[in-house]
Formats: C-alpha cells, sequence, structure tokens
C-alpha cells in the first residue's frame, strides 16, 4: 500500500497521504512520494485541478515524523527541511490550483504543507496548530513564513511559540482557513470547488496562480507588471478564442489548455 494514494479523476485528481495508523506523519518516504507524484500530474495535462487529503478520518497529518527526526544530526535535519521546501514549493508553483481538504489534524508539517496549498478548507471538528516549540524546535517545513503570510506577524509569533492547537472555528477567523465544513460535506465541496475551477480555462488558471504567487512579496508597481506580463500572454491562445467565441455565440465554452 502507497503512503500517497492517487486517485485521478480527470480533470481533479485526489491525493491521500497515506498513514493513517501514525496520523499520516510526514517521513521522508511520504515526502518523496508527493514530490514524485506532483512531479507525475505536473506532466498530466488532463488533470486541472489537485485535492491534498489523508486517509483515516482523523488526521490530514500530524506532522513530520517524531520518531524518524529524534536522531538526526543538523546536516540531517537540514536535509530534511529541504525535502518538505521541496514538497511544499511543489505544491505552490504546480501549474494547477491544489486544494487541502483538512479532516482532522493539520499540525507541523502537516500544516505547512497545507499552508502551501492554493485553498485551505477544513472539517468542523480539524484543528491546527504549529506544536514544534514543545519538541525543543521550530516549524521547519516553511511555517514561520507561510503562517505569517496568512495571519500576519504577531498572531504568527504567538502561535509558533506557544504551539498551541487552534480549533477550526478560529483558524477561520484569523484567516489561517479558508473555510469550515462540516467533516461529511468538506470533500464533496473541495471537490465542487475543484470541478468549477476545472471548467475554467487552465492557462488563466495558471497564470492567475503565478501572478499571485509572484506578485505578494514585490511592490505593487512590480507585481502589476508582473499580472500584465500573464495577461498578455493568454492572448492568442485557443482557449481566449474559444472564451470570447462562446461568449459571443452564447453558447459554454470548452478549454483545451492551448
Ligand atoms: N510523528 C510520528 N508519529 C506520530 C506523529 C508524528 N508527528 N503523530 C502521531 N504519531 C503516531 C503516534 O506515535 C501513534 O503511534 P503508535 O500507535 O505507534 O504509538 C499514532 O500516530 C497515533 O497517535 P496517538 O498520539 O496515539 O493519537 P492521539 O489521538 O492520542 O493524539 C495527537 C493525536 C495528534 C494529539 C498526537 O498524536 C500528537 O500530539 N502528535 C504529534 C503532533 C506534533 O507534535 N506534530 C509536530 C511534529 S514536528
Amino acid at each position: 500500500m502507497s503512503v500517497l494514494q492517487i486517485d485521478r479523476q480527470d480533470p481533479v485528481v485526489v491525493l491521500t497521504l497515506n498513514r493513517p495508523e501514525k496520523l499520516n506523519a510526514l517521513d521522508q518516504a511520504v515526502l518523496h512520494e508527493l514530490l514524485r507524484g506532483l512531479e507525475e500530474l505536473e506532466r498530466a495535462d488532463a488533470v486541472r485541478v489537485a485535492v491534498l487529503t489523508g486517509a483515516g478520518g482523523k488526521a490530514f497529518a500530524a506532522g513530520a515524523d517524531i520518531a524518524a527526526m529524534l536522531e538526526m544530526s543538523p546536516e540531517e535535519a537540514k536535509q530534511f527541511a529541504a525535502l518538505g521546501h521541496r514538497a511544499a514549493d511543489a505544491i505552490e508553483r504546480a501549474r494547477f490550483p491544489v486544494i487541502a481538504a483538512v479532516n482532522g489534524f493539520a499540525l507541523g508539517g502537516g500544516c505547512e504543507i497545507a499552508m502551501a496549498c492554493d485553498f485551505l478548507y477544513a472539517s468542523e471538528g480539524a484543528k491546527l496548530g504549529q506544536p514544534e516549540v514543545g519538541l525543543g524546535i521550530m516549524p521547519g517545513f516553511g511555517g514561520t513564513q507561510r503562517l505569517t503570510r496568512r495571519v500576519g506577524a504577531s498572531r504568527a509569533r504567538e502561535l509558533c511559540m506557544t504551539g498551541r492547537t487552534v480549533g477550526a472555528d478560529e483558524a477561520l477567523r484569523m484567516g489561517w482557513v479558508d473555510a469550515v465544513l462540516p467533516s461529511d460535506v468538506l470533500l464533496p465541496k473541495v471537490l465542487e470547488l475543484a470541478s468549477l475551477i476545472a471548467s475554467k480555462a487552465p492557462l488563466a488558471v495558471a497564470a492567475i496562480k503565478r501572478a499571485i504567487l509572484r506578485g505578494q512579496d514585490v511592490p505593487l508597481p512590480v507585481a502589476n507588471e508582473i499580472e500584465a506580463a500573464w495577461f498578455a500572454s493568454l492572448f492568442g491562445t485557443d482557449d481566449q478564442r474559444e472564451g470570447m467565441r462562446a461568449f459571443v455565440d452564447k453558447r459554454r465554452p470548452s478549454f483545451q489548455g492551448r
């Protein structure tokens, strides 16, 4: 049984972290599988949106694997963090949006991976946290930075320095998650969102993703230049002509991602 299930329902794909007996804790094998899966999907043109969730119904992922980290040297820890960063970056830079369906605990590295997703939807019983400080370490897969971008520096400091676990409703109020849903409708609602986005022009979706990602860390005039370049790049594509032609013809467009 693979530690990452890949369920192609083209144009949507569901990725399930699959170590339920360890609450989907992220060890090297899981992170490598995630990277390998994302690389494969990057080349699969029929895939337009990915959903990332956890197996077992109790956790999305309860963190980086503590047992595996116990005896790590600083050099090994550096390599492990680099692997976690690569996995988070691969999600963030994927040509398609990735939606996290957080169906339980999203702690430590699990939360850091969820925060790299384009959308973070949580079930009512979900619990988020960056508890590393209680283990003598700190977030290492981008948590201090992505959490700061989501909730602001003061809240990120408080959450990372106390390591406290936060329920879904509080996480929603502070902007840590984007939506909270009853657990039985979490996946159906996420798949609905995925299908809606998958019905839109794929190159435009990818350009929006990149413009927002690249634009958020540079001054506004530079960010607007980035947007302008991506905007222009969509003209002359088959999908631009199809989208506008369909509007004029009063029919639904059929986008090919070209
Ligand atoms: N790394 C490795 N194993 C983990 C893990 C992690 N981050 N989180 C859970 N597990 C394992 C447990 O060791 C246990 O394994 P075992 O049955 O072989 O003993 C199994 O998953 C189930 O976890 P358990 O602690 O028994 O479940 P619980 O319902 O009592 O508690 C949590 C759930 C999430 C509160 C608890 O597992 C926890 O605190 N996990 C660590 C969270 C954390 O600090 N993450 C950040 C890591 S940097």
